[in-house]
């Protein structure tokens, strides 16, 4: 190489450096440290803590935006606000984008949308999932329409990888407008304690039109969208404990729908029984007990990662391994409303099963539920539409289905559970389930309605009588036994066991649904 060639190299990779430079840089060292101080990481330092180290490619770091309005032609930075790209999570493909909010709020122009679509066609034709950092301030304001088209094109390939691939969204920061919706077309919702709002207008737009006055926290904070919208699936308290729950959350599913879930690693015996088990149940049917100490007895290792814990606190959802198979659990909790199904824990169950139905997850249901909850409130606000949901997602599901029945499981609650009547595997129950259409009080007042009102001063032990004799009869499994509906009643302790047994039974199940275009879910 002659001198004046080799300084022209020089120069030219001056030039390449400097262009990376300014990219990395983002909004500058000033915005960093706002960002800094805010309790916030940047997004290149959110991508590095959540993928493997050095396993990060960047795409597209040089792009930039192409408005020419609002003097916006001479803030022109590399990347245009944007961290995108694919890296490792254990090993395992996945392809991330980042808002970066120090290049004008991490507000979506038509560029930064077309790198945002060019890793989500990636991770589709690829087979892995996407994980979105969000921390934008929406349609980037100067751009006008271009910026909406950008957030047209964001969604629609959400859809349409809905089912195909996992998309994960951690809310870091606040997000308005497009930048909510397109992480609530994916299937799980981080936020941050404290430092991340979602809400499609703010508390200053809602003052003008509706005159109400709220805080950006009480309005779209990560409590309020964990425990009162459900819109949040889990919440954590900064962004290094968000990005590695969300390493956690991968370890249980698989890269696409195509895919098995990746084994664990664990070594806890599939034939392990827990004794303490055999007695959790009360004997009273009507106390309470925490299901979730039915549900650490029996997985892998006592590890269960809840899903949407503050919301509807009457049905539990998460992931756990049983014999290092990741399944999908749905308990409802005696402990909460005595684990009664209401809308909201309608909407929490379903979305849930057909999650793990679209991605080949297993379920395991856990009963103890006296119902759905009655009052004009429920049926007001449409529990026949919601409560329907459940029914369907289960019905629709066909991974291996497993329920256990650990005490009540009654009347219209009894048949959406999982019951054998739509297509479940295996139906266990304890020596304490209680399968009947309705509670004994109930069924007594009904049946029994004119003897009672006959017999005056005596009504109280005639009532008393027939509970009895109402419990005697149905309250127990084994008129469900009899007819097949419960394949075994077990005992408490041998629950592992058992489960694990028949999801090894289940493992090379094929089960289709009539062909059609798709189902129409009473939405
Ligand atoms: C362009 C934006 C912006 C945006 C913020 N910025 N949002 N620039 N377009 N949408 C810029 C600010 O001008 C500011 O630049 C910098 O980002 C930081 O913003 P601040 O307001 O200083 O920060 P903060 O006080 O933390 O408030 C953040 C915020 C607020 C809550 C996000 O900026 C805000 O309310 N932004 C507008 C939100 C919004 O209504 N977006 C449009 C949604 S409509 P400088 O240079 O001053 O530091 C939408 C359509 C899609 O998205 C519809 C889909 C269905």
């Amino acid at each position: 190489m002659s001198e004046e060639e080799g300084s022209e190299a020089s120069t030219s990779l001056e030039e390449l450096n400097e262009r990376l430079a300014a990219a990395r840089l983002g909004g500058g060292e000033e915005r960093i440290e706002r960002q800094h101080a805010s309790g916030k990481l940047t997004a290149r330092e959110r991508v590095d803590l959540l993928l493997d180290p050095q396993s990060f490619n960047e795409i597209d770091a040089l792009v930039t935006h192409r408005c020419r309005d609002f003097g916006m032609e001479s803030t022109r930075i590399p990347g245009d606000g944007v961290v995108c790209g694919y890296g490792t999570i254990e090993d395992r493909l996945v392809y991330v984008f980042a808002q970066d909010f120090t290049v004008f709020g991490g507000s979506l122009s038509a560029t930064n949308a077309r790198k945002i679509c060019k890793v989500m066609d990636l991770a589709v034709e690829n087979g892995a999932p996407v994980i979105g950092l969000n921390d934008s301030g929406g349609a980037r304001i100067q751009e006008g329409v271009a910026s909406l088209g950008g957030y047209a094109d964001i969604f629609l390939r959400n859809t349409l990888a809905s089912g195909v691939v996992p998309q994960i969204s951690a809310i870091m920061g606040p997000c308005a407008g497009g930048a909510v919706y397109s992480p609530a077309i994916t299937d799980f919702i981080f936020m941050v304690a404290d430092t991340s709002y979602m809400f499609v207008t703010g508390p200053d737009v809602i003052k003008t039109v509706t005159h109400e006055e709220v805080t950006k926290e009480e309005l779209g904070g990560a409590a309020t969208h964990s425990a009162r919208s459900g819109v949040c699936h889990f919440t954590r308290a900064n962004d290094a404990a968000c990005l590695l729950a969300i390493r956690q959350l991968l370890s249980y599913l698989p890269s696409n729908n195509l895919d098995e879930p990746p084994p664990g690693r664990g070594d806890d015996p599939p034939d392990r029984e827990d004794p303490e088990l055999d007695s959790l149940v009360p004997t009273d049917p009507n106390k309470p007990y925490d299901i979730k100490r039915l549900v650490v007895g029996v997985v892998d290792d006592a590890e269960f990662f809840e899903v949407q814990p503050d919301y509807a606190r009457n049905l539990v959802v998460g992931f756990a391994r049983l014999g290092g198979q990741s399944v999908g659990v749905v308990a409802n909790q005696p402990a909460y409303q005595a684990g009664v199904l209401d809308i909201d824990a309608s909407l929490k169950g379903a979305r849930f099963v057909r999650f793990c139905d679209a991605f080949n997850i297993p379920l395991v249901t856990f009963e103890d539920v006296p119902g759905f909850l009655p009052g004009t409130q429920q049926e007001f606000g449409g529990i026949i539409k919601h409560g329907a949901k459940l029914l369907y997602a289960y019905a629709e599901a066909t991974v291996p289905k497993l329920t256990v029945i650990t005490r009540k499981a009654y009347g219209g609650a009894y048949c959406v559970m999982s019951s054998k009547h739509l297509r479940t595997d295996v139906n266990l129950a304890y020596p304490t389930a209680e399968i009947a259409v309705m509670g004994p009080e109930g069924a007594v007042n009904i049946l029994y309605r004119r003897e009672l009102a006959a017999a005056g001063d005596d009504a109280a032990a005639a009532r008393a009588e027939k509970v009895a004799e109402y419990r005697q009869r149905f309250s127990n499994p084994y008129i469900a036994a009899e007819r097949g509906f419960v394949d075994a009643v077990i005992e408490p302790r041998t629950t592992r066991g058992h489960l694990i047994r028949a999801l090894r039974q289940l493992a090379g199940k094929r089960q289709r649904v009539p062909a059609k275009k798709h189902g129409n879910l009473p939405l």
